[in-house]
């Protein structure tokens, strides 16, 4: 196993496998986490230069149930506001005794972080619009864990895709998989590097993006990422694009419906979010499990 977690390709088939399989052992059934004392000589630190409530929170509930010491770093608060750049804010903490950083960045700066610092241990926890790790492994440990297997399945992914690095870790993680048919769906002005996938196929409509799907991913507009503000008639977006319990019986009954979070309730209907075939709260509830696992794995190699 590579010594940072920086991309889902940094990981085999078989260690993601193994990560899932290991993180199922954190989880109780009484939907609580195993705590244990695995790390009490280590220090994370989460660093995150854009909000989150999931990630962020997830990974310090993950590592004080192992035992480690957080520093919960706040930016707002940071000589980050003083000027000081990411690789001088990195530089102090791991001289301070941080053992690994959980970095989330609106740019690609963790490669070259991991490279000016090797002494410490770097896991993305979101890199602008390109890649979110972890959460590729929260979506296939949900989708293992809802469907058994993830050969034979039939995908879909609908939503804000140009801007999404929950699509583009999801899809190479599941490049390792012999899935069915992975289909995205989305308006063309965000589906611009999604109109001739390399893996999958586009499908503008969603009614027949739907069609027979076992797993149906929505995400929302991502907003703060546009360049420019975005022309788009929301009533007319929803008509096309946003999952309604009407739209998802084109899909089999027993379809799952994903979504990394936060939603907005324009991607996705009130009534399906509630609804049975909702797996959003598992993916949140295992994405302590998962960072328990990532936290264990990376803390020990
Ligand atoms: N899925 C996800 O990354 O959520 P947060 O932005 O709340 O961390």
């Amino acid at each position: 196993m590579s010594k940072n977690l920086l991309s889902i390709s940094d990981l085999s088939k078989k260690e993601i496998l193994d990560l899932i399989e290991f993180a199922k052992n954190f989880k109780q059934d009484d939907g609580s986490f195993r705590k244990e004392d695995l790390f009490p000589d280590k220090t994370i630190a989460n660093v995150f230069c854009e909000p989150s409530t999931r990630t962020k929170s997830s990974f310090e509930i993950a590592a004080k149930n192992l035992g480690c010491s957080v520093v919960g770093f706040d930016i707002s608060n940071s000589s980050i506001e003083k000027g000081e750049s990411i690789f001088e804010t990195v530089d102090a903490l791991s001289l301070m005794g941080v053992d690994l950083c959980v970095l989330r960045h609106p740019e690609s700066v963790i490669r070259d972080l991991a490279e000016y610092l090797p002494e410490i241990v770097f896991i993305n926890g979101g890199e602008g619009s390109i890649s979110h790790p972890t959460q590729a492994l929260i979506d296939l440990m949900t989708i293992i864990e809802q469907k058994g297997t993830i050969d034979d399945l039939n995908i879909v992914i609908v939503g804000d895709l140009d801007h999404s690095r929950v699509t583009s870790s999801f899809v190479e993680g599941i490049s390792n998989f012999s899935f069915n048919s992975l289909t995205f769906c989305g308006h063309p002005s965000m589906a611009t590097k999604y109109a001739n996938p390399v893996l999958g196929r586009y499908e503008p409509d969603l009614d027949a993006a739907l069609h027979d799907a076992d797993v149906v991913m929505t995400l929302r507009i991502q907003y703060e990422r546009f360049e420019e503000t975005l022309d788009l008639d929301l009533d007319e977006y929803k008509q096309a694009y946003q999952l309604t319990s009407e739209k998802l019986e084109q899909a089999k009954g027993d379809a799952i419906i994903m979504h990394p979070g936060p939603v907005n309730y324009v991607e996705i209907s009130e009534s399906v979010y509630q609804s049975e075939q909702s797996v959003i709260r598992n993916q949140i509830a295992n994405g302590v499990a998962i960072r328990m696992a990532v936290l264990s794995r990376f803390l020990s190699s």
